[in-house]
């Protein structure tokens, strides 16, 4: 009988807030999803490439009628607090009571810090930390078009603050959007590369989640069937752009993925990650990429049991091997998955040489995210020298 690696000292909290509307199309049930919350003035928060070069904003429109508040087009990648305070007061100027947000991560995080803002006021910054709110914030319906970073099912946003030039969070359970709709037709036309990046980050919340500190059954559950889900319908979201069967089982993983880290929290890959986004703006899900084979070899002597079961996952057979080859193995496939979805790059590819590892390093130690790694780290040599093996 298999307790997972679980004992009988196990105890955990799981949340999972946000209701899933999920089907082609979906995107036109969100105007009753308003309704069902209560709220008669939306405001649309997505940046500027979905509204003046999609149909996404009109698809929205119509599902709102009337309901529609206006439209903030202000949300710039990796989200800074200046753009959030700025949405806010557009907010406030139109006198919405709901926010929906239209994108990727950055529209989705970038309504969430509004939501703080808009109830809380004062400055985005001034709420930064966990679990510093007191009350629900503003209602909120995620509609990612990404698939993604998961972010319509966490309790996070992820906001940089150009005077530090640092990725700073809040997060409560208070954050979670509302409503998430997943609808495989707002993906269809998210660029390869795009489409990659963003399986990949979804992969490494998966991951992540799976060998965390704060790892417990739940996240477990999602996370392993989004590693399943990942591995067969990402080549095909890439192959078949405009399969929605395939738009949409990426979709359904990223949100597990999402819920799963919501829960269990991401680690040192994540906080490398952010550190590099934060210095050479590189996407974030091409980072995680990048790092996330050498994380799993750097952490295999204290979760290779949990390493063995990514790599069942993602269809390696590990009968016969150790449990320490069989976690390798995971390390192994997750490389060549990542050159099969076309992602093999290196940190050299993305402006990062030698000199910056250091400063890296110690932005990376200093990030939230790591002290949920499966084992402790804190030595910036080490992170370095993990960091150097992806150069
Ligand atoms: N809060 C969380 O839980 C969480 C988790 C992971 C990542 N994040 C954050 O998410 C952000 C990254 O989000 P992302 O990877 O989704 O990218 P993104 O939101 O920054 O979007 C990247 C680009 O893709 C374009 N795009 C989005 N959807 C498209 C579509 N359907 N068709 C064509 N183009 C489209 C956008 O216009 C943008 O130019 C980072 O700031 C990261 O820190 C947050
Ligand atoms: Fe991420």
């Amino acid at each position: 009988m298999s307790t997972g690696g679980y004992g009988s000292d196990l105890s955990f909290a799981f949340a999972h807030t946000p209701r899933i509307v999920f089907g082609a199309g979906a995107v036109s049930e969100t105007g009753e999803q308003l309704g069902l919350l209560g709220c008669s003035k939306a405001l649309i928060v997505t940046d500027s490439f979905l509204a003046e070069k999609t149909d996404m904003i009109a698809r929205l429109e119509k599902a709102l009628g009337p309901r529609l508040a206006g439209v903030f087009a202000g949300v710039v990648p990796d989200p800074t607090a200046p753009s959030v305070d700025e949405g806010a007061d557009f907010a406030r100027g139109k006198g919405a009571d709901a926010l929906i947000s239209l994108g990727g991560g950055s529209a989705i995080d970038t309504a969430k810090a509004m939501a703080v803002v808009l109830t809380e006021g004062g400055k985005l910054l001034d709420h930064e930390g966990y679990h510093n709110l007191k009350r629900r914030v503003t209602p909120h319906i995620a509609v990612p078009t990404t698939a993604g970073t998961g972010s319509e099912m966490t309790l996070v946003t992820v906001i940089t603050d150009p005077e530090r030039g640092q990725k700073t969070y809040v997060g409560s359970y208070f954050l979670h959007p509302d409503v998430a709709v997943l609808d495989p037709e707002l993906v269809v036309g998210l660029p390869p590369k795009l489409t990659a990046a963003t399986g990949m980050d979804a992969m490494s919340h998966a991951v992540e989640a799976l060998i965390s500190s704060l790892r417990q059954p739940f996240s477990d559950a999602y996370a392993l069937r989004a590693i399943e889900i990942t591995t067969e319908w990402l080549p095909r979201s890439l192959s078949e752009p405009g399969d929605l069967t395939a738009r949409g089982q990426m979709l359904m993983a990223a949100s597990m993925a999402g819920t799963a880290f919501s829960n269990a929290m991401v680690s040192l890959n994540h906080a490398m990650a952010h550190s590099l986004g934060a210095i050479y703006h590189a996407h974030h899900g091409t980072l995680n990429a990048i790092l996330l084979p050498y994380t799993m070899r750097f952490f295999n002597d204290v979760c290779a049991e949990r390493f063995a079961m990514v790599a069942r996952a993602m269809g390696v057979d590990t009968s016969g091997m150790s449990e320490s080859e069989a976690g390798f193995s995971a390390a192994d496939r997750m490389q060549d998955f990542i050159a099969q979805v076309g992602l093999n790059e290196r940190l050299a590819d993305h402006g990062v040489d030698e000199d910056g590892l250091a400063k890296v390093a110690e932005m990376a130690v200093s990030d939230g995210a790591i002290i949920y790694s499966p084992k402790p780290v804190f030595d910036t040599d080490e992170i370095a020298g993990l960091l150097r093996q992806a150069l």
